[in-house]
């Protein structure tokens, strides 16, 4: 059974933003994305980027280093498939963002 961590409390992560949360040893970025949340591994798979400090349109994060484009549904690359970032699930319960210890299957 997968096991869900809280992270936040939705009202601390206004839409239209990220931040970087822990979950265990994993640094994960937390993105609202019009009112629905995303969790992605937040190391880009370039050069290490912080995709928590990306720039966010819709459901796509743009790496602040060097524009590599994810999608938050599935962790892929908008242009091109050179690499992809684990994506992991989210529940929101009483105003908690809570977020799976463990990767989705690739
Ligand atoms: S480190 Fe993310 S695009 Fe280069």
């Amino acid at each position: 059974m997968t096991e869900f961590v809280t992270v936040a409390r939705v009202a601390d992560v206004a839409p239209g933003t990220g931040t970087t949360v822990v979950v265990g040893r994993r640094e994960i970025a937390l993105f609202n994305a019009g009112g629905k949340f995303y969790a992605l591994d937040n190391t880009c798979p370039h050069q290490g980027g912080p995709l928590a400090e990306g720039w966010i349109e819709g459901t796509t994060v743009t790496c602040p280093w060097h524009a590599w484009c994810f999608r938050m549904t599935d962790g892929t690359m908008t242009l091109g498939d050179y690499a992809s970032v684990e994506t992991f699930d989210v529940l929101v319960e009483d105003g908690e963002v809570k977020v799976s210890r463990t990767p989705r299957p690739a």
